[in-house]
């Protein structure tokens, strides 16, 4: 096997860690990303072949671990938005051994950075044994989910060095986008269609820089929100609730604080309980038709004594700090409150002295089931 990789890529050049040199790509990988999969006036190019195989699925099965598994959340809300085919999500570990009844015509589609994860693998080796169409979405063209599939699609993301990903979970959800545009064209679906996604893209990318550009800013909020805690919470809905689960893992992985990402909505129903004076919760509210609920969710903390932070597209007047970001196809705000939730995880980790990029018991790579 040859893996063609630069000094330069491996390197950290200026960077104390891999993990904020990897958090700082985001927006060139955004860009590559545009410029690998779409032509000049913005057109996917997808082989023609893989799109015939997933214009054929009846429904789509994500199956991923970790960080890529909520990559498949988001996936899941892409596809089924733009190409209308349904789509399920499953843990790989889960899976695997807990096979659900498959609709008739199903594709799967794995979502691996490394493309080595053992506990994919063998749900994409049972796959094979059925003869059902096999896509892999990862970041190493020749790993060994990419060779034992039928189809793969690399990330562009560069080597991730850091155990936490974070370029990774990003090209992830902009290479899933590309492809639900190209079915969903494919397939003449409206919405599909009137995307620009090039224009979507380079937004992200604009926004990404904006916020990776304020490191003070942002270890500021870590010190202020996350600096005594050894707990934090993370809450959302629809799309956001995906997003609090990644943000979640990130600052649990590295900085040890124990911290549950839920459905804003499932407060009531018992993670209230655990609310007292100046815990953390951080909330991300882009989604519109549920952003009253949310805020309403954030008045209840506050109440209880909580520092909330918001992270929103519009402002919140109420929480103790916020964030407002910029327009984007909401399916795509995962691209900022994702490098949010990074850049918090970071700043914490670095200001309790712990090692970012190679955090306790983790590996990079799980090559065992
Ligand atoms: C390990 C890593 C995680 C990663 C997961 C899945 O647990 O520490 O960062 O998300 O594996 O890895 P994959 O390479 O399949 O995306």
């Amino acid at each position: 096997i040859t893996i063609n990789v630069t000094a330069g890529e491996v390197s950290k050049g200026a960077y104390p860690t891999f993990m904020l040199k990897e958090i700082d790509e985001q927006p060139a990988v955004m860009r590559r990303i545009s410029q690998e999969y779409l032509t000049t006036s913005g057109q996917p190019q997808i082989e023609p072949k893989l799109l015939q195989t997933l214009a054929q699925a009846d429904r789509l099965y994500f199956v991923a671990a970790g960080t890529s598994y909520h990559a498949s959340l988001v996936g899941k809300r892409l596809f089924e938005k733009y190409t209308q085919i349904p789509a399920e999500v499953g843990v790989a570990s889960e899976f695997g051994y807990h096979w659900p009844i498959l609709s008739q015509q199903p594709v799967f589609i794995f979502l691996s950075q490394s493309g080595e994860t053992a506990d994919s693998r063998q749900v994409l080796i049972e796959a094979k044994r059925r003869h059902l169409p096999t896509l892999v979405i990862t970041n190493v063209a020749n790993s060994t989910l990419a060779r034992e599939s039928d189809y793969s699609l690399v990330l562009h993301a560069g080597p991730e060095i850091a155990v936490a990903s974070t370029k990774a979970y990003t090209a992830q959800i902009a290479v899933e986008a590309v492809l639900a545009k190209a079915l969903g064209e494919y397939l003449a679906i409206p919405a599909a269609l009137a995307w620009d996604l090039q224009m979507q893209l380079s937004l992200a990318a604009n926004g990404m820089a904006t916020l990776v550009d304020d490191k003070q800013g942002w270890a500021d909020l870590a010190a202020n929100f996350l600096g005594a805690s050894q707990d934090a919470f993370y809450l959302g809905r629809g799309i956001d609730y995906d997003v609090s689960l990644e943000a979640a893992l990130k600052l649990k992985e590295i900085s040890y604080v124990h911290t549950e990402g839920f459905a804003a909505g499932e407060l009531k129903h018992g993670t209230i309980a655990l609310i007292e004076q100046d815990v953390p919760v951080i909330t991300f509210i882009t989604e519109r038709t549920t952003a009253s609920h949310t805020r309403g969710n954030v008045q209840e903390v506050l109440a209880r004594g909580a520092q909330v932070l918001v992270i929103a597209s519009e402002a919140c007047q109420q929480a103790t700090d916020q964030i407002v970001l910029p327009e984007l196809t909401p399916e795509l705000m995962p691209l900022l409150t994702g490098v949010c939730g990074q850049l918090l995880a970071y700043y914490a980790t670095l200001q309790r002295g712990l090692n970012v990029d190679q955090p306790r018991n983790l590996a990079k790579s799980v090559t065992v089931e």
